[in-house]
């Protein structure tokens, strides 16, 4: 690899999810997801927002096509709406709910971007979660039917698909804090979600391989945990917090059995899972996703539910609109942390991003400093880790658009793209032109003073 660029063959794109972008979720015969129910109970999303319009791309898709290609990456990075396919979730499947995808995939591919797709992005087919959703065992077999469904019908386009995104805060907003459908607060089913998960996870996988083309993997959101002190409490909070957030799906799917910390994290509440489910889900995949947004500091707090850890802010530390703490090195140390661990599979960072509270608009454009210097030392952070002999395949921004924040609505805005949810007027940001020129000049001027 060159000192001061990124290789030829590297992926540059831009990520978004279905129902953070896509509105219109009932049209054309699609069933409602849980999130669409969610989103639509009183109190649930910070503004009251919802996913009905959002950026309206399902009506604007090719539009954005033409969007995405004038930004100059090579790759886009989106979900599928399952309850699209199959409005019941399993069952009757949808043909008008495939042909909307099949249109992206082919404005894409007809522009030279590769199609990066993830399979499930938190909107679950409303009648599933009906039947108990993650908690069901039978979601594994749901998951596997809707991905071999989607095999069938885009695989001769589709390079890279993933199966889950985050499947951690699946489990810990929807069944720890209650914060994501379905709303629940009950340890003993977030450890049957988690299990669910990951063993649905593993049949895609399973379905993926009846065709040999194609390269398959998940998408995970890690942190580094860190210490606020010496003091040995603090210590061990930060590596239950550690293995909580970043061990719990990683262990299983790579090394066979959850890491130790499991039991005491989840007291009662674990169960001891049947070994032939720990062989499934450690069925080998191609590349690994990560999702990278900051590190964070934490002190013991035995109150702090349910890993003990309570994040502490530091000062001096500039910190995103979500309260998230800026650490580019923290990038590099946790791809580096992933080889060492999981060894040397191919990864991909496939979101990285901010939400700031930008500048208006002036002059047709949006000066987002903040959000500019947070990519520019990311990927300097990512291309560190390269140099020192991560596979690193590829960089994805969180987001394409300012869109649908789940909780928090239309509140934050994450866009290198602005959208004016009013009028549906995309604005490009000066982030989306510094993001141009760097693919342009693959990463060079990142190391050229300014
Ligand atoms: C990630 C989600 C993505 C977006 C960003 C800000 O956890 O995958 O949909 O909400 O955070």
């Amino acid at each position: 690899m060159e000192t001061k660029s990124f290789p030829d063959d590297f992926l540059w794109g831009v990520a978004t999810s279905a129902y953070q972008i896509e509105g219109a979720p009932l049209a054309d015969g699609a069933g409602p997801s849980d999130w669409h129910l969610f989103a639509h109970e009183a109190g649930r999303i910070l503004d009251g927002g919802h996913g009905d319009t959002a950026c309206d791309h399902y009506n604007r898709c090719a539009d954005d096509i033409r969007l995405i290609a004038e930004l100059g990456v090579n790759a886009y990075r989106f979900s599928v709406s399952w309850s699209r396919i199959f409005p019941q979730g399993v069952g009757a499947k949808n043909p008008q709910g495939l042909d909307f995808y099949d249109r992206l995939v082919d404005g894409l591919l007809a522009r030279g971007i590769e199609p990066f797709l993830t399979l499930y992005h938190w909107d679950l087919p409303a009648e599933l979660a009906a039947r108990g959703g993650w908690v069901n065992r039978d979601s594994a077999e749901w998951f596997g039917d809707y991905a071999h469904t989607l095999f069938r019908a885009l695989k001769d386009r589709v390079r890279f698909w993933t199966t889950h995104n985050e499947p951690w805060v699946v489990m810990h907003n929807g069944y720890v804090k209650g914060a994501h459908p379905p709303g629940r607060a009950d340890l003993s089913q977030a450890a049957q979600a988690a299990q669910n998960l990951l063993r649905a996870h593993a049949r895609a996988v399973q379905a993926f391989r009846a065709d040999p083309t194609g390269k398959i993997g998940v998408v995970v959101n890690l942190e580094p945990k860190e210490p606020a002190s010496d003091d040995p409490r603090d210590i061990a909070a930060a590596t239950d917090a550690e293995a909580y957030m970043n061990r719990l799906f990683l262990d299983p799917l790579f090394l066979g059995s959850y890491p130790e910390e499991a039991a005491r994290i989840f007291g009662k509440d674990w169960p001891s899972f049947p070994e032939e489910d720990m062989r499934l889900i450690r069925e080998p995949f191609d590349f690994l996703g990560l999702n990278y947004y900051t590190r964070s500091v934490n002190r013991a707090d035995p109150t702090a539910s349910p890993d003990g850890a309570a994040p502490v802010r530091q000062k001096g530390s500039t910190y995103t609109e979500m309260g998230w703490e800026v650490h580019p090195q923290s990038l590099a140390r946790t791809l580096l942390w992933l080889k060492e661990r999981y060894g040397d599979i191919p990864l991909y960072v496939t979101e990285n991003g901010a939400a700031f509270a930008d500048p208006p608009e002036e002059r047709g454009t949006i000066e987002d400093h903040a959000r500019v210097d947070y990519l520019r030392g990311h990927l300097v952070a990512a291309h560190e880790a390269m140099r020192q002999g991560v596979n690193l395949q590829g960089y994805f921004v969180w987001s394409l658009f300012d869109n649908f924040e789940w909780a928090f609505g239309y509140t934050k805005r994450f866009g290198i793209v602005g959208v004016d949810f009013a009028s549906q007027r995309r604005t490009p940001k000066l982030s989306a032109e510094f993001y141009r020129q760097t693919i342009g000049a693959r990463g060079r001027n990142l190391f050229q003073r300014a």
